[in-house]
């Protein structure tokens, strides 16, 4: 991925694979690294479409001079979206080609001058505004808060390429393959929804602002700027993240537990035969204190049933099960049922808090809530396999 490769005529992606990157916006980790995917349309004016993280500029400037040389500006930089990991490379850019104009809406500019000190040389663009490069026209669709305010996209009218910004993209360095037709798209699904869930999820409301808006454009190619160019099939990612931002699950379960001496993973275990008694195969268990946030909340924002166990520490859950549930409420998942359960040695808590938190999600609450004082006895591990039970029937649909 060290050249330029194109996408259509005078279409290149001119991105980089970031592999270095341990944690992405300091919370996020990324196992198999990202992608900042940049754009150049080499036509009788010359337009980069957003650009890289500063760190890999000269390989963005690398792949630039391998299209258009040394001799030629470029005259457009287009900003679909500003966060550090696309706008990066933009003062650097500016310096380069005195002459450039940088393309964005009120707020990009507002952001271009916070950021980067840049107020010279820019054009305002307002929603539905166009530019001419020679054979390309470009029109620019304004979807504010997907996931920033001055979130854009820019579209190539005559080959109905979509430059979507963050949206449609995904976690996962490109492994040589660019398109969706070169790569095996189930091995970027995962990493997707962990995308999703964790930066955009949270304006899923605004996701589905930004599919009316597109309703009317033909898309036959979207290049995102992170994940691959999907040329064959846009549909299956354009479906994707309409079933996420509808808040759409798949028949199965989180389980989640937080156990200081086992008491509390004992129940987990229970609740985990009952929901397999009920039926359930698509169950994924998490010892809080183990799995990283970010691969829980994927899980939850796929699966219809959410059940949360926790010991009681300090009167409260377990610090991990508490970051858990806040980040449940931050990111507003809806339409989640929930089952609860915990234990605790001589103060309750735990489950109480849990309790607030189904009231304050308005999830749907399957009983029993299962509280246990120390060891759970028989009784309280029978009464955490018929929470499984119930959970198991209560959620319905196709299981994965
Ligand atoms: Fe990929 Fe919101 O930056």
């Amino acid at each position: 991925m060290n050249k330029p490769i194109q996408i259509s005529a005078k279409t290149w992606w001119v991105g980089v694979n970031d592999r270095e990157t341990d944690i992405f916006e300091a919370l996020w980790p990324l196992p198999k690294g990202i992608s900042y995917n940049a754009y150049l349309i080499d036509d009788e004016k010359v337009a980069l479409i957003d650009t890289v993280k500063n760190c890999y500029t000269p390989s963005l400037l690398d792949k630039i001079k391998a299209l258009i040389g040394t001799g030629k500006p470029v005259d457009y930089l287009i900003i679909n979206h500003m966060e550090p990991d696309h706008s990066g490379a933009i003062e650097i850019i500016a310096r380069m080609y005195p002459e450039i104009i940088i393309v964005g809406n009120a707020k990009t500019i507002e952001y271009l001058e916070g950021y980067y000190g840049i107020r010279r040389n820019v054009k305002v663009i307002n929603d539905g505004d166009t530019l001419d490069l020679g054979e390309h026209k470009l029109s620019f669709h304004l979807t504010p808060m997907v996931h920033w305010p001055e979130t854009m996209m820019t579209y190539a009218v005559r080959d109905k390429l979509l430059f979507s910004g963050d949206a449609f993209g995904g976690f996962g360095a490109l492994t040589g393959g660019l398109f969706d037709d070169e790569v095996n798209v189930d091995y970027y699904e995962d990493e997707t929804l962990r995308y999703y869930s964790n930066i955009v999820g949270k304006f899923s409301p605004m996701v589905q602002k930004a599919f009316d808006k597109l309703k009317g454009l033909d898309i036959k190619i979207i290049a995102a700027t992170h994940g691959p160019v999907w040329r064959t099939n846009p549909g299956l990612i354009i479906d994707q993240y309409d079933r996420w931002s509808r808040y759409e699950s798949e028949r199965g379960v989180v389980l989640a537990y937080a156990s200081m001496y086992g008491n509390t993973k004992q129940m987990a275990e229970a609740v985990s035969r009952g929901l397999v008694e009920g039926g359930i195969r698509g169950i994924r268990m998490h010892d809080v204190s183990r799995t990283h946030i970010s691969y829980m909340l994927k899980d939850c924002w796929r699966y219809q049933g959410i059940i949360l166990g926790s010991v009681t520490y300090d009167m409260n859950p377990l610090i991990t099960m508490k970051h858990l549930t806040d980040l449940l409420e931050a990111k507003q998942l809806k339409n989640r049922a929930l089952g609860i359960f915990g234990s605790y040695g001589w103060s309750g808590g735990g489950v109480k808090y849990l309790r607030q938190f189904a009231e304050r999600t308005r999830w749907d609450l399957v009983e029993p809530v299962v509280e246990a004082q120390q060891r759970p006895s028989t009784d309280v591990l029978e009464q955490c396999r018929q929470l499984g039970r119930n959970m198991a029937a209560k959620i319905s649909g196709n299981e994965h």
